[in-house]
């Protein structure tokens, strides 16, 4: 996949940009806030429908500016594709897909597929099962649009049975009266829940192959990364499939829901086990090899992608390289090697010494990209 022209009107600090970047490595060189992120940032946006930064897109408009616009045209086996994304204060963006505007939010997802490397990626591993759960999200909705709309669907139930158990100030009820509610969304919850639970372990189960094995060449041969998927209700400890041991787990939960106000159980309390051995990275890996496996974790992301979709996906390297001693900055660049890339950095030294060429580099200066 490739990106041939990125169009910005008023997007963070860019009044205008017209760019057309080559199908390989584009470098966005800058100093401190000069707009390099915000560029990989359109990017982003295009291909997920929301920022890696911000969910108010509002921010996004340039400061003091009633509206924006990122546009872009990605060449894909399937022919080229327009993205469009008009932003306008105080209303809901609007999405074009080749000109037409679409009704449903999901209809972008795999349209652009992109990768996006940044220092945060050690959150993967490091933080809380939050982080685990956005990536599976994200990762899923790419290779599996239908995905997208059953974790919408698992979560507008959720947010209902949720608001059910809160309940209004003011107004006193029975307990039975409120199990007598959930049970209708119980059946709902259950139904949306039991197929993302099922698209999370058929990916998982993909994926932990990739990363071991890439995470064994990046380690020298040395470690063992065994990612698993740790779900909050683990259907074989009920014996039935997984939207029964939903439904039996949300029931035998109620009273504690009740008593807490929320959903304690279900994929919206799903994990995903990283370990080196039998050990959590998380708790006993040293920073070393934390970032060792959330690289393995990012590029066997990469390289699903790339399998499933049959073509790479756009790469977005933002300040990473720095990050990374030899080894990792030799893995990332041999994954780099078939894919069109967006790299930031302060200064294209550190470029040269990691050996890298045939770099078409952007001069980075307060909102605007000059080629060098
Ligand atoms: N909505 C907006 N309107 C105008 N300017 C904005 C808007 N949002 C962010 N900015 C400006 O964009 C700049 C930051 O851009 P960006 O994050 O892309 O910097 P950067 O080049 O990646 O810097 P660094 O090297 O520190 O990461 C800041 O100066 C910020 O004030
Ligand atoms: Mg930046």
């Amino acid at each position: 996949m490739q990106i041939a022209r990125l169009k910005l009107n008023y997007f963070r600090n860019y009044e205008a940009l017209d760019l057309r970047p080559l199908p390989g490595l584009n470098v966005i060189v800058g100093e401190n806030a000069q707009g390099k992120t915000n560029a990989v940032e359109a990017v982003f946006f295009c291909a997920f429908g929301r920022s890696h930064r911000t969910a108010r897109d509002a921010e996004l408009i340039n400061q003091g500016m009633s509206g924006g616009y990122v546009g872009l045209d990605v060449q894909t086996r399937a022919g080229e594709r327009r993205i469009e994304m008009k932003l306008r204060a105080g209303e809901r963006k609007q999405v074009f897909i080749d000109r037409l505007q679409t009704q449903r939010s999901g209809e972008l997802m795999g349209v652009l597929n992109v990768v996006m490397f940044s220092p945060e990626d050690l959150e993967l591993v490091k933080g809380a099962p939050a982080e685990r759960r956005r990536f599976l999200d994200m990762e899923l909705s790419q290779l599996r649009p239908a995905y997208y709309y059953k974790i919408q669907q698992y979560n507008a139930a959720l947010k209902q049975r949720n608001a059910l158990l809160k309940g209004e100030p003011g107004r006193e009820r029975s307990q039975r009266e409120v199990r007598e509610q959930l049970y209708v969304w119980d059946e709902q919850l259950a139904a949306a829940g039991a197929d993302v639970m099922r698209m999370r372990q058929e990916f998982v189960d993909s994926f932990s192959t990739l990363a071991r094995d890439l995470h064994r060449s990046i380690s020298g041969g040395r470690e063992q990364l065994a990612v698993s998927y740790a779900p909050s209700v683990d259907a074989a400890r009920y014996g039935g499939t997984e939207r029964e041991a939903l439904q039996e787990a949300l029931y035998a939960s109620a009273l504690d829901d009740i008593r807490r106000g929320f959903t304690t159980m279900g994929p919206h309390r799903d994990d995903l086990s990283v370990c080196l051995g039998d050990a959590p990275v998380r708790v006993f890996g040293s920073q070393g090899q934390q970032r060792t496996a959330a690289l393995s974790l990012k590029l066997s992301e990469l390289a699903l992608l790339t399998e499933e979709k049959g073509e790479p996906p756009v790469l977005l390297l933002d300040d990473v390289l720095s990050e990374l001693d030899e080894p990792r900055q030799r893995a990332l660049l041999e994954a780099m090697r078939d894919c069109q890339c967006f790299l930031t950095c302060t200064s294209l030294a550190g470029l040269e010494r990691a050996g890298m060429t045939g770099i078409h580099a952007y001069a980075c200066e307060r909102g605007t990209l000059r080629e060098l």
